[in-house]
């Protein structure tokens, strides 16, 4: 990393390598172009304006959890139609804006939200596509904070209540089925749960046809995850695995769509938070290198004890022969980002790298202890 573009910016703050970004686009056009894939980049990974034009610009859609993400993808260019709504409580408010923008799909995840939006839309007097997530029941394999597919989750209409679903969703005047969505949890690094979930799809588009009922597309949902501990080695995730997994396993009619929505194998990689170190403790048992960043611009260690790979930049090239434990300055035992870490001889005034935070990094920073937000450099 050249940490001379990083001079007289204030620290801490993320950077987020356009190039890199771009690549990952790239990759992901390359498996997917000329294909029934539709991409769908989950907003909620990352939400910087800039980083959502370079990946309108492309032409993906966006998947959105909030009236505010539907606002600022229409802001940042996704077109209206290619803008899809999940969420398991979305206000009226929300529901309105979404109508009112004319968004391709609302993804409903209740049987009580499927009267609630008939309502509203019967209100805007437009017709309104749906798709109803499903909770498959299957086990991600990943942490338990970010599994979502399992049936003790919140999310999704159970498997047994589905027909009665689809079944009201028909009855409604305003309301029109489009397809299935299901997402199944996030940093999801094997293939194996996306197989099944393309066994379960299979299984209900032929016992929904038999039925009569025929689906615009399927929606996979996002989760496939990056490289925390290799993020040199590995800056791009292995999209030609994943698609290819999801285009020959799910069994796809002619004209049938399938849409997926990434979020962190989109931006994740392309981001590291940029911290300055504050000072370094020496403890009697231990050595503490204090940053200027906190979980407050990073809570993924705090939150679900994710480690993200720390360097020293200042010193780059020299051997990591020292041991710390590398801190923030907030007032919580939890404001810590690695034990025992191995790294150069580090002092006061050096720039510390916290890798792979492009996906949620500054999406989910707050003030917490009265601190500034983040800043951002996108070069
Ligand atoms: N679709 C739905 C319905 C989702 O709930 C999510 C993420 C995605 C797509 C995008 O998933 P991705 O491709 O990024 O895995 N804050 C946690 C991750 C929470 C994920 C929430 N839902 C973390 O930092 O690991």
């Amino acid at each position: 990393m050249n940490t001379r573009i990083f001079e007289g910016v204030k620290t801490p703050f993320y950077y987020y390598d356009k190039e890199l970004l771009e690549r990952t686009l790239d990759a992901i056009e390359a498996c997917t172009a000329g294909t029934p894939m539709k991409v769908h980049y989950a907003i909620k990974a990352n939400s910087e304006p800039e980083i959502l034009r370079i990946i309108s610009a492309r032409g993906f859609g966006a998947d959105c959890v909030s009236g505010n993400e539907i606002k600022a993808a229409i802001k940042c260019g996704f077109r209206p139609e290619n803008i899809y709504y999940a969420g398991v409580g979305k206000t009226d408010d929300e529901i309105l804006t979404g109508i009112d923008f004319g968004i391709g799909c609302f993804n409903i995840e209740s049987i009580e939200e499927i009267d609630i939006l008939s309502e509203l839309a019967a209100k805007r007097g437009k017709k309104v596509t749906v798709a109803l997530r499903v909770n498959p029941n299957i086990d991600a394999h990943t942490h338990e904070y970010i599994t979502t597919g399992l049936k003790e989750n919140k999310f999704g209409i159970d498997m047994r209540v589905l027909d009665e679903g689809i079944k009201k969703v028909k009855e409604s005047e305003y309301l029109d089925l489009g397809g299935l969505h299901f997402h199944i949890g996030s940093q999801i690094t094997i293939n194996e749960p996306f197989k099944i979930l393309c066994e379960r799809i299979n299984d209900l588009k032929a016992k929904y046809r038999l039925e009569g009922i025929e689906f615009r597309f399927f929606n996979v949902g996002g989760g496939l995850g990056i490289d925390y501990d290799n993020p040199d080695e590995n800056p791009i995730p292995d999209f030609a695995s994943y698609f290819d997994t999801i285009l020959s396993d799910l069994h796809l009619d002619q004209g049938q769509e399938v849409h997926c929505e990434l979020g962190r194998a989109i931006v994740g990689q392309c981001g590291s938070l940029i911290s300055k170190v504050v000072l370094v403790k020496k403890g009697l048992e231990k050595s503490f290198v204090i940053i200027d960043a906190g979980m407050s611009d990073l809570i993924r260690p705090a939150l679900y004890g994710a480690h993200h790979k720390i360097e020293n930049i200042s010193e780059a090239g020299k051997a990591a022969d020292k041991v710390y434990d590398v801190v923030g300055p907030i007032c919580e035992s939890s404001d810590v980002f690695g034990k025992d870490e191995l790294l150069p001889d580090t002092k006061r005034g050096d720039l510390i790298a916290l890798r792979s935070a492009g996906a949620y990094g500054s999406a989910m920073s707050s003030g917490y202890n009265m601190r500034d937000l983040p800043g951002h450099l996108i070069r």
